[in-house]
């Protein structure tokens, strides 16, 4: 069963038209990336799903409920949460309340955010540095620090907006990694990610913007192959691969 749908969502800004008429359906349980060049939507649709903005038109169906224009928080409550392209911690909290925050923020009371926000920190592989504060973490920590308090809301679905932004290659993959487990544990999982190879990797499904609009969906496979995927996105590269698999 559908776990996450869109349907006809559309935002403008002005007149700049950010998703034009897209829709989706994503299962219980899948890994899903969305790619596309920058300007393309993405970010934005990540907005309109998670209730940041509001779709000038269109509807998003969580579990099959109509969760269009609800808070961010009264969704997080309903099991969906986003990362943030750019990581915010409280700089002035330690690890372990950091993310009892974010398990306070989904729900939990008090002695139970505590105890979630140590499981958290020891799935993300921060636990050693509980006690200490957002400033003294690497640029791949602090990632792992967003992901854990998402985690600690107890979604049913991550969306991960550019989680691997910044990061060298080890940390990359370190953070693809992470996902994966996020995944295996049957959580539904939405990313954006400029690393195609790792995005690749990850994901049984791929989504493409382009221009605000859906131009494909279809496996990792179908994607590298499709011709108005390469001809918009993937460029060169892909096209040699698309051309050996014999167009
Ligand atoms: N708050 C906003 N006000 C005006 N224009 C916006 C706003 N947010 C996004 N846009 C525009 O919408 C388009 C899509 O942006 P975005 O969703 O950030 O793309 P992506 O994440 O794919 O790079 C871009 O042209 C961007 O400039
Ligand atoms: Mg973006």
């Amino acid at each position: 069963m559908a776990v996450l749908e869109g349907e006809h969502l559309t935002k403008n800004f002005g007149g700049i038209i950010a998703v034009d008429d897209v829709s989706f359906s994503i299962e219980r349980g899948e890994t899903v990336g969305l790619i596309g060049p920058n300007g393309a939507g993405k970010s934005t649709l990540f907005r309109l799903i998670s209730g940041v903005q509001e779709p000038n038109q269109g509807r998003v169906f969580l579990d099959g409920e109509d969760v269009t224009g609800l808070s961010p928080h009264e969704i997080c409550h309903r099991g969906l949460v986003r990362t943030h392209q750019i990581v915010h911690p409280f700089e002035n909290l330690t690890l372990l309340e950091n993310a009892e925050v974010g398990a306070e923020f989904g729900g939990r009371d008090v002695d139970d955010a505590v105890e979630r926000a140590h499981e958290v920190l020891e799935f993300v592989g921060l636990h050693d540095m509980a006690h200490t504060t957002p400033d003294e973490l690497s640029v791949g920590a602090l990632k792992r620090l967003e992901i854990a308090r998402a985690l600690a809301t107890d979604p049913e679905v991550l969306l991960f907006d550019e989680v691997a932004g910044g990061l060298d290659t080890e940390e990359t993959e370190d953070i693809v990694d992470l996902i994966g487990d996020i995944a295996d544990t049957g959580k539904t999982v939405f990313l954006i990610d400029h690393v195609m190879r790792a995005l690749m990797s990850v994901s049984e499904r791929v989504f493409v913007l382009d221009n605000a609009q859906l131009i494909a969906t279809g496996t990792p496979e179908e994607i590298q192959n499709n011709q108005r995927v390469i001809e918009a996105y993937l460029g060169e590269e892909a096209g040699g691969a698309a051309g050996a698999a014999g167009d």
